[in-house]
């Protein structure tokens, strides 16, 4: 019988996911399929009841459920426990797991991006401090990174993110402003733009200036729309290798679709029926 999988979120008209998964079940011969399901945050809880009911094997968890779907869950990962948010339920044994795979995506973008050796020694910048800036700020502790910093709006935001991990490396971690974080841009070997700010239709934002940023830099956006924000545009004025989300979104995906299926999928179709669908 055909397998069925999801994604659960409001909205979810645009995800790219369906898209994604459903190109990745065909060239893997699985009989499966994935729907986007339009979950309002009142029926959260009688969503995941009733997806379990009617067998749903694994969904993906998006906005604005991705914390509050927790207490419905039956387990959940440690990671995703620390992060706090789970982007991936799986069904094993009758019960609903959640994992959360965007902060491990992320990492492994970061690493097809930057093959070195030691690249954990790196030092990092984190701009931002919202839920996507603490998935990846667990993740690279988690994949050993040692000298991650982060930089946001509201400093007291970011000083939580690091008081709230639980891992020895975060006594290393320091939180700034942004004004300060852009008069030290020039320390870092790898920064990671985690904002809402320059994300469609505020096209021509920038969360902050990047006058002093060294063009060794490597320059990571986690927006994929637009496929290069305001942000990456001015990183690459500077002369720096720029990245935008699109990877971490596929690799967030193929962590899912492994977690489901036992199977690591084929990360280049994946990537490119995302970047057809987006135009480019
Ligand atoms: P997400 O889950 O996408 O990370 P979030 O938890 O709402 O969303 O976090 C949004 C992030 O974008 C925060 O770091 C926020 O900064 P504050 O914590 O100071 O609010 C940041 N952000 C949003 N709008 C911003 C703006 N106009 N300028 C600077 N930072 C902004």
């Amino acid at each position: 019988m055909e397998k069925v999988y999801g994604v659960i979120g409001d909205p979810i008209g645009h995800s790219l996911s369906p898209l994604m998964h459903n190109h990745s079940f065909a060239i893997e011969n699985i009989q499966a399929a994935y729907h986007p399901f339009l979950v309002k945050k009142e029926d959260l809880e009688s969503a995941v009841r009733g997806m379990k009911a009617i067998g749903i094997q694994g969904f993906n968890v998006t906005i604005p459920h991705k914390e509050a779907i927790i207490p419905y869950l039956d387990e959940v990962d440690a990671l995703a426990a620390e992060i706090g948010a789970v982007n991936t339920v799986v069904l094993r044994n009758g019960a609903y797991v959640g994992y959360n795979t965007d902060g491990i995506g992320f990492v492994k973008a970061l690493k097809q991006a930057i093959r070195e050796v030691n690249v954990e020694q790196k030092k990092v910048l984190i701009i931002g401090a919202g839920g996507a800036a603490k998935g990846i700020y667990y993740s690279l502790l988690a994949e050993g990174f040692t000298n991650v910093d982060l930089a946001n709006r509201s400093v007291e935001r970011a000083r939580q993110l690091i008081s709230g991990s639980t891992h020895a490396s975060s006594s290393l971690s320091n939180a700034y402003s942004m004004e300060d974080a852009e008069e030290n841009l020039n320390q870092y070997d790898i920064l990671i733009q985690t904002t809402s700010v320059g994300m469609s239709p505020r096209r021509e934002e920038s969360p902050l200036t990047l006058e002093k940023l060294n063009r060794q830099t490597h320059v990571f956006d986690i927006i994929y729309n637009p496929y290069e924000t305001k942000f990456l545009t001015l990183a690459k004025e500077k002369g720096c290798s720029i990245h935008n989300g699109i990877d971490m979104f596929v690799y967030q995906g193929a962590f899912a679709f492994q977690l489901w299926t036992e199977i690591w999928p084929n990360t280049d179709e994946m990537r490119k029926v995302v970047i057809n669908r987006l135009g480019g």
